[in-house]
Protein backbone atom coordinates (compact mmCIF):
# COMPACT_ATOMS: atom_id res chain seq x y z
CA UNK A 1 0.00 0.00 0.00
CA UNK A 2 1.43 2.85 -0.78
CA UNK A 3 2.21 5.36 2.01
CA UNK A 4 -0.40 8.22 2.54
CA UNK A 5 1.09 12.38 3.70
CA UNK A 6 -0.35 13.89 6.26
CA UNK A 7 -1.13 17.53 6.28
CA UNK A 8 -1.86 19.91 8.94
CA UNK A 9 -3.79 23.32 7.68
CA UNK A 10 -5.73 26.15 9.85
CA UNK A 11 -8.98 27.35 8.54
CA UNK A 12 -8.10 31.08 7.91
CA UNK A 13 -10.79 32.42 10.09
CA UNK A 14 -9.18 35.13 12.04
CA UNK A 15 -6.51 35.73 9.43
CA UNK A 16 -5.54 39.26 8.29
CA UNK A 17 -2.85 41.63 8.00
CA UNK A 18 -2.41 43.11 11.63
CA UNK A 19 1.14 43.99 11.52
CA UNK A 20 4.11 44.19 9.90
CA UNK A 21 6.95 41.76 10.32
CA UNK A 22 8.52 41.30 6.84
CA UNK A 23 8.71 43.21 3.59
CA UNK A 24 5.65 41.53 2.12
CA UNK A 25 3.15 43.04 5.01
CA UNK A 26 1.56 46.52 5.30
CA UNK A 27 -1.50 46.84 7.53
CA UNK A 28 -2.39 49.49 4.70
CA UNK A 29 -3.07 46.41 1.84
CA UNK A 30 -5.80 44.49 4.14
CA UNK A 31 -6.80 40.77 2.96
CA UNK A 32 -10.03 40.10 1.25
CA UNK A 33 -11.54 37.57 3.83
CA UNK A 34 -14.11 35.85 1.65
CA UNK A 35 -11.09 35.46 -0.99
CA UNK A 36 -8.49 34.07 1.36
CA UNK A 37 -11.10 31.89 2.74
CA UNK A 38 -11.51 30.65 -1.15
CA UNK A 39 -8.56 30.21 -1.87
CA UNK A 40 -7.36 28.06 1.87
CA UNK A 41 -10.26 26.23 0.46
CA UNK A 42 -9.37 25.21 -2.88
CA UNK A 43 -5.37 24.55 -1.96
CA UNK A 44 -7.52 21.99 0.80
CA UNK A 45 -9.39 20.49 -1.93
CA UNK A 46 -5.71 20.16 -4.21
CA UNK A 47 -4.39 18.37 -1.63
CA UNK A 48 -7.06 16.36 -0.48
CA UNK A 49 -7.74 15.33 -4.21
CA UNK A 50 -4.09 14.16 -4.90
CA UNK A 51 -3.63 11.95 -2.08
CA UNK A 52 -3.38 14.16 1.30
CA UNK A 53 -5.17 13.55 4.37
CA UNK A 54 -5.41 17.00 5.86
CA UNK A 55 -5.71 17.79 9.84
CA UNK A 56 -6.82 20.78 11.40
CA UNK A 57 -5.32 22.99 13.94
CA UNK A 58 -8.06 25.26 15.38
CA UNK A 59 -8.02 29.20 14.33
CA UNK A 60 -7.01 31.43 17.25
CA UNK A 61 -8.99 34.90 17.37
CA UNK A 62 -5.96 37.40 17.81
CA UNK A 63 -3.79 34.74 16.02
CA UNK A 64 -3.44 35.77 12.46
CA UNK A 65 -0.97 33.69 10.97
CA UNK A 66 -1.22 30.41 12.91
CA UNK A 67 -2.79 29.45 9.46
CA UNK A 68 1.02 29.12 8.28
CA UNK A 69 1.17 25.68 10.31
CA UNK A 70 4.86 25.27 8.52
CA UNK A 71 5.95 27.36 11.23
CA UNK A 72 4.01 24.92 14.11
CA UNK A 73 7.49 22.75 14.77
CA UNK A 74 9.69 20.84 12.97
CA UNK A 75 8.08 17.05 12.81
CA UNK A 76 10.49 14.16 13.07
CA UNK A 77 9.52 10.81 13.29
CA UNK A 78 6.84 10.98 16.05
CA UNK A 79 8.55 13.95 17.66
CA UNK A 80 7.66 17.12 16.93
CA UNK A 81 10.40 20.21 17.78
CA UNK A 82 8.06 23.30 18.63
CA UNK A 83 9.27 26.60 17.25
CA UNK A 84 10.44 29.48 19.63
CA UNK A 85 9.05 32.45 17.12
CA UNK A 86 11.50 35.68 16.65
CA UNK A 87 8.51 38.02 16.80
CA UNK A 88 5.99 38.31 19.87
CA UNK A 89 3.14 39.14 17.21
CA UNK A 90 3.69 35.02 16.81
CA UNK A 91 5.17 33.84 20.21
CA UNK A 92 0.86 33.22 21.48
CA UNK A 93 0.82 30.41 18.55
CA UNK A 94 3.32 28.24 20.44
CA UNK A 95 1.16 27.09 23.12
CA UNK A 96 -1.42 26.24 20.45
CA UNK A 97 0.74 23.97 18.45
CA UNK A 98 1.95 22.12 20.90
CA UNK A 99 -1.14 20.99 22.58
CA UNK A 100 -2.48 20.02 19.24
CA UNK A 101 0.94 18.25 18.48
CA UNK A 102 0.83 16.31 21.94
CA UNK A 103 -2.93 15.89 21.69
CA UNK A 104 -2.14 14.09 18.53
CA UNK A 105 0.50 11.88 19.46
CA UNK A 106 3.35 13.24 19.15
CA UNK A 107 6.03 13.63 21.35
CA UNK A 108 6.44 17.49 21.57
CA UNK A 109 10.24 19.10 22.59
CA UNK A 110 10.94 22.56 22.78
CA UNK A 111 14.12 24.76 22.80
CA UNK A 112 16.19 26.68 25.32
CA UNK A 113 14.95 30.23 25.84
CA UNK A 114 16.52 32.87 23.60
CA UNK A 115 17.01 29.83 20.72
CA UNK A 116 15.28 31.18 18.16
CA UNK A 117 13.46 28.52 15.76
CA UNK A 118 10.59 28.72 13.22
CA UNK A 119 9.79 24.62 12.37
CA UNK A 120 9.44 23.75 9.03
CA UNK A 121 9.33 27.12 7.79
CA UNK A 122 13.49 27.08 8.06
CA UNK A 123 14.72 23.26 8.42
CA UNK A 124 13.75 21.16 5.75
CA UNK A 125 15.12 17.52 4.43
CA UNK A 126 16.51 16.53 1.27
CA UNK A 127 16.97 13.13 1.69
CA UNK A 128 18.71 12.75 5.20
CA UNK A 129 20.41 15.93 5.06
CA UNK A 130 18.00 18.94 7.43
CA UNK A 131 19.14 22.05 5.11
CA UNK A 132 18.33 24.66 7.38
CA UNK A 133 17.81 28.95 7.37
CA UNK A 134 18.84 31.30 9.30
CA UNK A 135 19.67 35.07 10.34
CA UNK A 136 16.29 36.64 9.90
CA UNK A 137 13.68 34.21 11.96
CA UNK A 138 15.65 31.26 13.44
CA UNK A 139 19.58 31.09 14.43
CA UNK A 140 22.59 29.18 13.51
CA UNK A 141 22.74 28.02 17.08
CA UNK A 142 18.98 26.48 16.86
CA UNK A 143 19.50 24.37 13.99
CA UNK A 144 22.50 23.42 15.33
CA UNK A 145 20.78 21.94 18.63
CA UNK A 146 17.82 20.37 16.67
CA UNK A 147 20.72 18.25 14.34
CA UNK A 148 22.21 16.94 17.30
CA UNK A 149 19.36 16.43 19.42
CA UNK A 150 17.52 14.08 16.08
CA UNK A 151 21.48 13.21 14.82
CA UNK A 152 21.31 14.59 11.40
CA UNK A 153 23.67 16.31 9.47
CA UNK A 154 22.22 19.85 9.14
CA UNK A 155 23.69 22.54 6.57
CA UNK A 156 23.06 25.50 7.72
CA UNK A 157 22.10 28.42 4.59
CA UNK A 158 22.54 32.13 5.86
CA UNK A 159 19.55 34.05 3.83
CA UNK A 160 20.42 37.12 2.82
CA UNK A 161 17.21 39.23 0.91
CA UNK A 162 14.45 40.37 3.46
CA UNK A 163 11.78 39.26 0.89
CA UNK A 164 12.66 35.51 1.53
CA UNK A 165 13.02 35.55 5.48
CA UNK A 166 12.38 31.70 5.47
CA UNK A 167 14.14 29.04 4.31
CA UNK A 168 10.89 27.33 2.17
CA UNK A 169 10.10 30.70 0.62
CA UNK A 170 13.61 30.00 -2.05
CA UNK A 171 14.18 26.27 -1.18
CA UNK A 172 11.73 23.38 -1.88
CA UNK A 173 13.04 19.65 -1.92
CA UNK A 174 11.57 17.90 -4.31
CA UNK A 175 13.17 14.26 -4.01
CA UNK A 176 15.74 13.18 -1.93
CA UNK A 177 18.18 14.16 -4.33
CA UNK A 178 16.46 17.27 -6.03
CA UNK A 179 15.42 20.56 -4.86
CA UNK A 180 14.03 23.55 -6.32
CA UNK A 181 15.38 27.08 -5.03
CA UNK A 182 15.97 30.98 -5.89
CA UNK A 183 20.02 31.66 -6.21
CA UNK A 184 18.89 35.70 -5.36
CA UNK A 185 18.11 34.21 -1.64
CA UNK A 186 21.63 33.17 -0.73
CA UNK A 187 24.98 34.06 -0.50
CA UNK A 188 28.28 32.26 -2.32
CA UNK A 189 28.47 29.89 0.61
CA UNK A 190 25.35 28.68 0.50
CA UNK A 191 24.90 28.27 -3.43
CA UNK A 192 28.33 26.02 -2.85
CA UNK A 193 26.54 23.92 0.05
CA UNK A 194 23.51 23.32 -2.04
CA UNK A 195 25.59 22.32 -4.70
CA UNK A 196 27.34 20.21 -3.30
CA UNK A 197 24.95 18.48 -1.58
CA UNK A 198 22.39 18.04 -3.92
CA UNK A 199 22.77 16.46 -7.45
CA UNK A 200 20.03 18.48 -9.26
CA UNK A 201 18.94 21.85 -8.56
CA UNK A 202 16.15 23.92 -10.21
CA UNK A 203 16.75 26.92 -10.37
CA UNK A 204 13.79 29.56 -10.16
CA UNK A 205 14.03 33.04 -11.29
CA UNK A 206 13.20 36.17 -9.87
CA UNK A 207 9.89 36.98 -10.45
CA UNK A 208 8.48 33.54 -10.08
CA UNK A 209 10.34 33.56 -6.66
CA UNK A 210 8.22 37.09 -5.86
CA UNK A 211 5.52 34.57 -7.00
CA UNK A 212 6.10 31.97 -4.52
CA UNK A 213 7.53 29.48 -6.70
CA UNK A 214 9.36 28.10 -4.03
CA UNK A 215 6.78 27.58 -1.44
CA UNK A 216 5.53 24.34 -2.90
CA UNK A 217 3.44 21.72 -1.56
CA UNK A 218 4.47 18.21 -2.40
CA UNK A 219 2.70 15.07 -2.64
CA UNK A 220 4.33 12.44 -4.69
CA UNK A 221 4.48 13.54 -7.74
CA UNK A 222 2.18 17.09 -7.70
CA UNK A 223 3.63 19.99 -6.95
CA UNK A 224 1.26 22.35 -6.21
CA UNK A 225 2.11 26.07 -6.03
CA UNK A 226 0.67 29.74 -6.29
CA UNK A 227 -0.28 30.95 -9.73
CA UNK A 228 2.49 32.86 -11.51
CA UNK A 229 5.12 30.31 -12.05
CA UNK A 230 4.63 29.09 -15.70
CA UNK A 231 8.34 28.63 -16.43
CA UNK A 232 9.01 26.56 -13.00
CA UNK A 233 5.94 24.43 -14.15
CA UNK A 234 6.91 23.69 -17.21
CA UNK A 235 10.67 22.54 -15.92
CA UNK A 236 8.36 20.48 -13.41
CA UNK A 237 6.33 18.87 -16.04
CA UNK A 238 9.68 18.01 -18.34
CA UNK A 239 11.14 15.95 -15.16
CA UNK A 240 7.89 14.14 -14.61
CA UNK A 241 6.53 15.89 -12.00
CA UNK A 242 2.24 17.35 -12.21
CA UNK A 243 2.19 20.72 -11.11
CA UNK A 244 -0.48 22.80 -10.02
CA UNK A 245 -1.12 26.35 -10.11
CA UNK A 246 -3.73 28.25 -7.64
CA UNK A 247 -4.53 31.52 -6.49
CA UNK A 248 -3.46 32.64 -3.16
CA UNK A 249 -2.42 35.97 -3.70
CA UNK A 250 -4.81 36.75 0.10
CA UNK A 251 -1.83 35.31 1.74
CA UNK A 252 1.03 36.74 -0.46
CA UNK A 253 0.39 39.72 1.09
CA UNK A 254 1.46 38.40 4.29
CA UNK A 255 4.75 36.67 3.32
CA UNK A 256 3.56 33.24 2.78
CA UNK A 257 1.97 30.75 -0.18
CA UNK A 258 0.93 27.26 -0.57
CA UNK A 259 3.98 25.52 1.47
CA UNK A 260 3.79 28.05 4.35
CA UNK A 261 -0.32 27.13 4.61
CA UNK A 262 0.87 23.31 5.20
CA UNK A 263 2.91 21.40 7.59
CA UNK A 264 3.97 17.45 7.25
CA UNK A 265 3.05 15.27 9.85
CA UNK A 266 4.40 11.88 8.51
CA UNK A 267 7.58 11.76 10.32
CA UNK A 268 10.20 9.67 8.94
CA UNK A 269 8.37 9.76 5.37
CA UNK A 270 8.59 13.81 5.55
CA UNK A 271 12.48 13.31 6.06
CA UNK A 272 13.18 10.35 3.45
CA UNK A 273 11.38 11.69 0.52
CA UNK A 274 11.56 8.69 -2.53
CA UNK A 275 13.72 8.93 -5.62
CA UNK A 276 11.80 10.12 -8.24
CA UNK A 277 11.72 7.24 -10.02
CA UNK A 278 9.78 5.42 -7.16
CA UNK A 279 7.52 7.83 -6.89
CA UNK A 280 6.73 7.91 -10.53
CA UNK A 281 6.64 4.04 -11.03
CA UNK A 282 3.62 4.25 -8.49
N1 LIG B 1 3.34 36.54 8.21
C1 LIG B 1 4.05 35.34 8.51
C2 LIG B 1 5.40 35.67 9.12
O1 LIG B 1 5.98 36.65 8.72
C3 LIG B 1 4.20 34.49 7.29
C4 LIG B 1 4.81 33.15 7.57
C5 LIG B 1 5.06 32.36 6.35
N2 LIG B 1 5.50 31.05 6.70
C6 LIG B 1 6.51 30.38 6.12
N3 LIG B 1 6.72 29.15 6.48
N4 LIG B 1 7.29 30.94 5.24
O2 LIG B 1 5.89 35.02 10.00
Amino acid sequence: MSHQARILMCRPDFYGIEYEINPWMNTERPTDHATAVTQWSDLHRILNEHGARIELLPPVAGLPDLVFTANAALIYRDRAICSRFRHVQRQGEEQHDAAWLSANGFTVESLPDDHFFEGAGDALFCGDTLFAGYRMRSQAASHQLVAKRIGRRVIPLELVDPYYYHLDTCFCPLTQEMAAYYPGAFDDYGRKALAEYIPTLIEVDKDEARSFACNAVVVGSTVTTNTGCPFFHEQLRAMGFTPVATPLSEFVKAGGSAKCLTLRLDGEEAARWRTLNSILSE
